[in-house]
């Protein structure tokens, strides 16, 4: 039996969730039984995303609303350090799951994706790549040379996008952010081209969109698509208890053929391994990079998820245990 730290939800946030609404309490983790592992957690995923399970029942999101006293979902990944009886594991096996915001969790080994070495890094299998791809590939149908707008281009999602969009033979690739300070520090850390205030600035043309957040962003992104861009519906960061309305001017849209598409990836296993693949050819030879923040300790997770909701962060934010 080990102690193991966690992170539990102590209230509902109202609006933007802070350290106030979090607690983190030590508790003992049981040893596995038939069928499970017991998985040291290495790093997890902090993200904006978590909002939505945070502000109480809101029908159809992908994962459960959390409640007072649970622990917050995230991929995470980790060590297996004991086998139940059964197998299906071995010990020293890395692998990811959602049990993240503890040191310790206690899984069925099904729950649990194996690693292997596909990643040079294992850490790179926090960020959402395969739906990043997914979105310039399958759904916006990038072609070469064409010019992608990225928006929230600092995120965990925004930050692959562009540095994929390149490597995949966009034209020009540019993002926006919430503030100056922001947009500058994207051009300069993650080589878009230019990054874009909403309410500020004028957005060049574009053909493809892969938008992380909804509302204004979406509309200033509409009104800069060329005739014909795809764009792709990725997240609503704009949002505050899961809806980002947005009003369109549909008429608009459809004469210059401009088509959205809803990203709801959930790959198959084929799909799967072949983004990996290629995103670790491309982690290895230099040409992609995984841009993220380390964050350390158990402690540090409640400041980090207030920390990436105020933009103070680019790339995807790892909580390291
Ligand atoms: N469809 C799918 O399969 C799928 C998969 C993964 C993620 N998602 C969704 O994609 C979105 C992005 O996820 P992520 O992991 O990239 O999130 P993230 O890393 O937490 O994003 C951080 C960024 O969010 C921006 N942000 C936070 N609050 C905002 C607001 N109110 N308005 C505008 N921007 C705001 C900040 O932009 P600034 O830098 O400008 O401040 C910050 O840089 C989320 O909505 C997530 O749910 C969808």
């Amino acid at each position: 039996m080990v102690e193991s730290r966690e992170v539990r939800l102590a209230a509902i946030p109202e609006g933007v969730p802070g350290q106030e609404h979090f607690e983190v309490v030590s508790a003992p983790v049981a040893d596995p039984g038939p069928g499970e592992v017991l998985v040291r957690n290495r790093y997890f995923q902090v993200s904006a995303r978590l909002r939505t399970l945070l502000a109480g029942d809101i029908e159809g999101t992908p994962l459960p609303p959390v409640r007072v006293g649970e622990v917050p979902p995230s991929i995470t990944v980790g060590e297996v350090v004991a086998v139940g009886a059964g197998g299906g594991a071995r010990v020293g096996e890395v692998v990811s799951h959602w049990a993240g915001w503890r040191e310790y969790a206690v899984l069925p080994v099904a729950a649990c994706t194996p690693l292997g070495d596909s990643l040079p890094d294992p850490v790179a299998h926090l960020g959402s790549g395969w739906t990043s791809y997914a979105a310039l590939t399958v759904h916006a149908r990038l072609r070469a040379g064409e010019t992608v707008l990225v928006t929230a281009g600092g995120g965990g999602v925004g930050s692959l996008v562009g540095p994929l969009a390149r490597v995949l033979g966009a034209g020009r690739v540019v993002a926006t952010a919430r503030t100056r300070e922001k947009a500058d520090r994207v051009v300069a850390e993650l080589g878009y081209d230019a990054a874009y205030v909403v309410g500020t600035d004028a957005i060049e043309d574009v053909d493809v969109v892969v938008d992380n957040v909804g509302g204004a962003d979406l509309r200033a992104a509409l009104a800069a698509a060329r005739p014909g861009a795809r764009v792709a519906l990725v997240g609503a960061l704009s949002g505050q208890a899961g809806a980002a309305p947005v009003e369109l001017d549909t008429f608009g849209l459809i004469l210059r053929g401009i088509s959205l598409h809803g990203v709801n990836t959930r790959p198959d296993p084929d799909e799967r391994d072949e983004w990996l693949a290629r995103f670790g050819g491309w982690l290895r030879s230099g040409a992609l990079t995984f841009p993220h923040v380390r964050v350390s300790g158990i402690d540090s997770a409640p400041r980090a998820l207030q920390e990436v909701i105020e933009g103070r962060h680019v790339g995807t934010v790892a909580v390291y245990l």
